[in-house]
């Protein structure tokens, strides 16, 4: 795939604003979770999505980064002491570790409201239009929220401690990750103006990488090292939690991982544009290391 990492990277730090204020120090916060090097996966996938749609990557870019303001927002979240006690992340420090519990809670919350803010934009509506605009943003509260990433992660919570079975687990694991990964591929297409089907078409491929994504996830949580990772390893096995690593170990992880990944580049035939780029994609995250 095109890399698309340095677009969007300028592209974040012009969203927040800029000179002192009196909230600084929540400023600082959310710059700083936002500056760490993650892979910037699901905003790739809005542009590339975008553009293969017909859009462009202008046009595309405001919706891309809300995705990763949403993504980031979800990481500093997920490892507070009262989710996954996590120390590190993206190679560095967790947000509370540098900020304290309560600014990292509250740079969680104030990146989802900038999220919106830069989808709802003068300059990004009027780049797309209102009701594409709408539509997308709608996409991104939907699969974000209650019954997507949100209730993914209450559901993971539930699951600690106990023993339960693979339809849960699978649940648990399309809703907390693929769900935002769905948004940021549908978005792409729906700020590109797409047909229904290929909307469909980017969800069929989301869902699929999206569950692969969080398995590897999964699979390198026992496997990798901290240093690999930037983050800590084995803090799956620590929180007791429940994953399709812990209860159908490796080769059969890898036997879905390659399975779904097949399911992903199917679904891409829905596309006359060049889906290469997209097909790659899905086997480069099936095999990543970090
Ligand atoms: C980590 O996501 C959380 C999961 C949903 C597995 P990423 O692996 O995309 O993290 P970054 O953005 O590269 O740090
Ligand atoms: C995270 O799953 C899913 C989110 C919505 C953040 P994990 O808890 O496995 O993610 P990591 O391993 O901490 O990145
Ligand atoms: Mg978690
Ligand atoms: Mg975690
Ligand atoms: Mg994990």
């Amino acid at each position: 795939m095109k890399n698309y990492i340095p677009v969007i990277e300028t592209a974040l730090g012009r969203y927040l604003p800029a000179g002192e204020y009196e909230e600084q120090q929540l400023i600082d916060a959310v710059r700083y979770s936002l500056d760490l090097k993650g892979k910037r996966v699901r905003p790739s996938l809005t542009l590339a999505f975008a553009e293969l749609c017909g859009g462009t990557v202008d046009m595309a870019l405001p919706f891309a980064c809300a995705v990763e303001m949403i993504h980031t927002y979800s990481l500093i979240h997920d490892d507070l002491p009262c989710m996954d006690n996590d120390d590190f992340r993206r190679g560095k420090p967790s947000n509370h570790k540098v900020f304290g519990e309560d600014i990292a809670l509250l740079a969680g919350d104030a990146l989802q409201s900038i999220a919106y803010e830069t989808m709802l934009s003068d300059e990004a509506v009027a780049a797309v239009g209102g009701k594409r605009a709408a539509k997308a943003a709608r996409i991104l509260a939907n699969r974000s929220g209650l019954l997507g990433m949100v209730g993914g992660q209450v559901i993971d919570l539930s699951l600690e401690h106990r023993e339960v079975g693979a339809e849960i687990v699978q649940l648990m694991e399309e809703k907390k990750t693929a769900c935002l990964i769905e948004a940021a591929c549908m978005m792409g297409c729906v700020v590109a103006g797409a047909t229904d089907a290929q909307i469909n078409a980017a969800e069929r491929y989301a869902h699929a990488i999206g569950l692969a994504f969080q398995i590897v996830d999964d699979i390198l949580d026992v496997t990798s090292t901290a240093e690999e990772l930037g983050k800590p390893i084995g803090s799956d096995a620590e929180n007791e939690k429940n994953t399709f690593m812990s209860l159908l170990g490796i080769e059969r992880c890898r036997e879905m991982v390659a399975d779904l990944t097949e399911e992903a580049i199917r679904a891409l035939d829905a596309f006359d544009g060049d889906a290469a780029d997209l097909k790659d994609f899905a086997v480069q995250l099936a095999n990543r290391k970090k």
